[in-house]
């Protein structure tokens, strides 16, 4: 299940090639990621499944809930009946099912959010693009060759600072800032893993989220990039 992460789609031709090749089923994480895309496939389309979310911090809201897109038949009929308490026909119950239906009023939400959704992406998009021409001394998100970014998170990597106290001087400056998975999985004690990824620790030490939402004014943004710039070259 490889995760869209942050709105940039994940290295699906050559996981698509692993999972061929395995004989494995590739699902996809794209919680983060909607109408983001990958040589003009929209990430959804790769997997037997995706699933996207509408939580409401995400790119696109429905209050709560979210969706699973397939191609299959009937992978749809199963997910349908496991909605619905394992039914299609009220008492008939085929398998053990949940209810995890989306209500008609959380629907309503959506589907305004779905209109709406073409142009905060353009303007994530538009935003991320200034940031990355003008913030110094950081390592700004990369876009890999025929991806389409849209920017669930812009997040930079703190390499020669320390992340924390350069999070801190930029909230002293004004400038809201977030650390997601602090903790990488491997070392949650949920998961009961004893192993040893190095290169996974440093990036969790180093990823830092910046604004990007569609809200920012020009003068935010200005204001992010200062901030980011002085931090950065004062050695925080
Ligand atoms: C990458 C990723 N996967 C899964 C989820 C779970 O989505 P939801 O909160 O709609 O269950 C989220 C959101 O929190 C997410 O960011």
């Amino acid at each position: 299940m490889p995760v869209h992460l942050y709105g940039h789609p994940a290295t699906m031709v050559e996981l698509q090639a692993i999972c061929t090749k395995n004989d494995l089923l590739l699902l996809e994480d794209a919680a983060q990621a909607h109408a983001a895309s990958l040589h003009g496939t929209p990430v959804g389309a790769f997997g037997l499944t995706a699933s996207f979310s509408f939580y409401p911090t995400k790119n696109m809201t429905s209050g709560e809930g979210g969706m699973v897109t397939t191609d299959d038949d009937n992978v749809a009929r199963m997910l349908r009946l496991l909605r619905n308490q394992g039914m299609e026909q009220r008492y008939k119950n085929e398998v053990v099912g949940f209810n995890t239906r989306m209500t008609d009023i959380h629907a309503a939400i959506g589907r305004v959010q779905l209109q709406k959704l073409g142009a905060w992406t353009k303007t994530r998009q538009d935003n991320a693009k200034f940031l990355s021409d003008n913030i110094k001394g950081v390592v700004v998100p990369p876009v890999a060759p025929g991806a389409t970014h849209v920017y669930h998170q812009y997040t930079i990597r703190v390499v020669d600072h320390d992340r924390d106290a350069f999070a801190d001087e930029l909230t002293k400056c004004g400038v809201g800032n977030g650390v997601y998975y602090p903790t990488p999985i491997h070392r949650l004690p949920s998961f009961g893993l004893t192993l040893d990824l190095p290169v996974t620790e440093s990036v969790a030490r180093q990823c830092l989220s910046l604004p990007v939402h569609p809200s920012l004014t020009e003068r935010d943004l200005e204001t992010i990039v200062t901030a980011v710039n002085a931090v950065a070259s004062a050695g925080a």
